[in-house]
């Protein structure tokens, strides 16, 4: 028997649902949102009269509410299940939505009869993918053990690509590392690493690479401290038609071969770093000690907590701190309600490093910058059990 559970305050979504439902309305459970919010959705994760629904909607009401973030909780809680978000909506929700796991929309103009179709619809997919992931679940998950890092910021010139060289340099002196540069247009690890690939992002994406591993695995560049390199593409052109899909299916195919994938990303949240967020056990948070980038990084939380894209371990790295700028550490923890992990000092030598394409960590692991780099790279390692 189906089961079907609404989530909204709207009499009249429940109204059409029934009637989309037909002879199959007694099987539809409804919750009010004062309901779900009530125990901090704990409610989520018990089943309904013993058994997880095998659909659930939610909406309209719900969207001023979080509504992504519930809906990446359900889609964490009940796998497999088909969840539809009652909205008329324009591309940028309903790209959030696929990305929390909503499989449909439901549009308020629509017939019930459409509705009907709908909810049948995404039933038998979210069945259908529910079996192909049982079967396929050993070859499709990551390595046991490996970790993808997501070096993030909401903005240019914070220290991401300084910050994700040496923390992948530092990682591939323990155990196998790949760093991969989806910044596509100002992509700059080639430069930071001084490497002259013969492959890019976009030969490793497109052709025979995206089938087979030892392809793969033949088309990434070495660094001579060990590290492996994807580098994104040396002319912004040549990166047409790389879509967020793209770089999700790459992070799976080196999250089996190496026990670190290290992603610099470009400033913001652009498509593909929302990919690599979706794949991501850790996020490094790099930040500035200045009001513009302390209040982006605070936006940037919120919207991946909406968006239910949180990494599971946070680093959050403060970067360029001059303590002449007005502002101290205990400023920016105040104003970001968490503690800094990792400071890192304002220093020439980093500067000097990036210029000669030479990773700081490559020529010495003594000073304070170096120390700091250092804590970032044990603080990244034991979070995936250190044994590495
Ligand atoms: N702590 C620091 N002290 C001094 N200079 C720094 C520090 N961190 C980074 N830099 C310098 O700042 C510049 C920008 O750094 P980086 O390229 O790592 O930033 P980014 O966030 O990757 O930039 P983009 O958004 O353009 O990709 C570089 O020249 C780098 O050497
Ligand atoms: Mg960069």
């Amino acid at each position: 028997m189906k089961s079907y559970l609404l989530i909204s305050d709207s009499d009249e979504t429940a109204e059409r649902l029934a009637t989309a439902l037909g002879s199959e309305a007694g099987q539809l459970e409804r919750w009010s949102l004062a309901e779900v919010a009530a125990d901090g959705g704990a409610l989520i994760t018990t089943p309904i009269r013993g058994r997880r629904p095998e659909t659930v909607i939610l909406g309209p009401d719900t969207l001023e509410q979080g509504t992504f973030a519930l809906a990446a909780q359900i889609d964490a809680s009940w796998p497999g299940v088909a969840l539809l978000l009652v909205s008329g909506a324009d591309a940028a929700t309903l790209r959030a939505a696929m990305r929390a796991g909503i499989r449909d929309l439901l549009d308020p103009a629509e017939s019930a009869e459409d509705w009907a179709a709908t909810i049948a619809t995404a039933h038998e997919a979210a069945r259908a993918h529910q079996s192909a992931s049982e079967e396929q679940a050993p070859e499709a998950s990551a390595g046991p053990s490996s970790q993808v890092v997501v070096v993030l910021s909401s903005k240019g010139g914070s220290g991401k690509t300084t910050v994700a060289t040496n923390l992948a340099v530092g990682l591939a002196a323990q155990a196998p590392t790949v760093i991969v540069d989806i910044d596509l247009e100002f992509g700059d690890v080639a430069n930071a690493l001084r490497l002259t690939p013969d492959r890019w992002l976009q030969d490793v994406v497109f052709g025979p690479a995206r089938n087979d591993t030892m392809v793969l695995k033949s088309f990434v560049t070495e660094h001579e401290s060990g590290l492996f390199a994807i580098c994104a593409p040396e002319r912004p052109e040549d990166a047409g038609g790389i879509t967020g899909e793209h770089v999700a299916h790459l992070v799976q195919q080196l999250a089996q071969e190496y026990r670190h994938v290290v992603i610099d990303t470009p400033p913001g949240l652009a498509e593909h770093t929302l990919a690599a967020l979706e794949l991501a056990s850790d996020g490094v948070l790099v930040c500035g000690l200045d009001v513009p980038s302390i209040r982006g990084l605070r936006k940037e939380l919120d919207i991946l907590g909406e968006l239910g894209l949180r990494p599971r371990r946070e680093h959050l790295v403060l970067n360029n701190v001059d303590p002449r700028g007005g502002l101290s550490v205990a400023d920016a923890e105040k104003a970001l309600g968490r503690d800094v992990d990792v400071v890192i000092p304002a220093h020439r030598s980093l500067r000097l490093a990036t210029n000669e394409g030479v990773p700081l960590l490559r020529s010495t692991r003594r000073g304070r910058i170096a120390k700091a780099l250092l804590g970032l790279v044990e603080r990244v390692r034991a979070g995936a059990g250190g044994a590495s």
